[in-house]
C-alpha cells in the first residue's frame, strides 16, 4: 500500500506520516528533507539559490547530509522552498523518490507533491492543513524550544512566504489531489490527527 501525505509547513503532516508508517509497518520517507540536503549543500559550498544550475549541481548532496540536524533549521527550510521551485532540482530528485514509493510492499511518503506527482496512484492520499496562525504557533512552540532566537510575528510571516512560494510555483506546487482526503488538524491533538488519518486511510484502501 502506498500513501501520500501532502501539506504546507507545520501542518502535521510530518507527524502525521511517521505515525501511519508505525501503524501499517511500512517503511517513511520525509521527501522535504531532500528538499533541505539541497539546500544545505547550496548553502556549504556558497553557491545562489535562485540559480537553477547551482541549486541542480547541489542535488548531488552527500547522503550523510540527510542526518545533519541542521537541515530542520528555519533558515534552510526557506532555503529549501527556492531551490525546490527550480523544475530541474525536482527532476533530479523525481526518481529517488518515485523509487521509494514503489518499493515492495509499499510505502508513506510526506511532502507537497506526492499525490499530484510522485505517486499519483497511490491507494490513500491525504492533505493535511491548518490555518497559518495554528501552524506558526506550533512552529514557534517547536524553535522556542529549541532556542532558537524569533518571534511569533516572524514565524507568521515565513509561514505565509513559504505557503505563497510553494502553492504558486509553476513545477508541482502544493494542491490537494483532487482524489485525497483533506484532513485540517487545527483543533486536533496529535493523537486525535492520528486517529483520523489512519481512519481516513482505511476508508480509502477499502473503496478501491
Ligand atoms: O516539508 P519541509 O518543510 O521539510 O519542506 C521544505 C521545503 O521543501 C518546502 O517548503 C517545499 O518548498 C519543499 N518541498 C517540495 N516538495 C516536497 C517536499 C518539500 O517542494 N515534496
Amino acid at each position: 500500500m502506498i500513501i501520500a501525505v501532502d501539506g504546507p509547513a507545520a501542518s502535521g503532516k510530518g507527524t502525521i506520516s511517521k505515525a501511519l508508517a508505525k501503524h501499517y509497518h511500512l517503511p517513511h520517507l520525509d521527501t522535504g528533507l531532500l528538499y533541505r540536503a539541497v539546500a544545505h549543500t547550496v548553502q556549504r559550498l556558497e553557491l545562489d539559490p535562485t540559480r537553477e544550475a547551482d541549486a541542480v549541481a547541489a542535488c548531488d548532496f552527500d547522503e550523510l547530509t540527510l542526518a545533519d540536524p541542521a537541515l530542520r533549521d528555519d533558515e534552510i527550510g526557506k532555503l529549501a522552498s527556492v531551490v525546490s521551485a527550480h523544475p530541474l532540482v525536482r527532476a533530479a530528485l523525481l526518481q529517488r523518490q518515485k523509487r521509494f514509493a514503489n518499493q515492495e510492499g509499499g510505502a508513506v511518503l510526506d511532502g507537497r507533491d506526492i499525490g499530484t506527482v510522485i505517486a499519483p496512484a497511490a491507494d490513500a492520499k491525504l492533505f493535511v492543513r491548518a490555518t497559518p496562525t495554528i501552524r506558526a504557533r506550533r512552529r514557534h512552540a517547536e524553535l522556542q524550544a529549541r532556542g532558537a532566537p524569533t518571534t511569533f510575528d516572524q514565524v507568521l510571516a515565513d509561514i505565509r512566504a513559504r505557503d505563497q512560494r510553494d502553492s504558486s510555483r509553476s513545477t508541482a506546487p502544493l494542491v490537494p489531489a483532487p482524489d485525497a482526503a483533506l484532513l485540517d488538524t487545527s483543533f486536533l491533538s496529535i493523537e486525535a490527527s492520528v486517529e483520523k488519518a489512519i481512519a481516513l486511510v482505511e476508508a480509502r484502501r477499502h473503496k478501491s
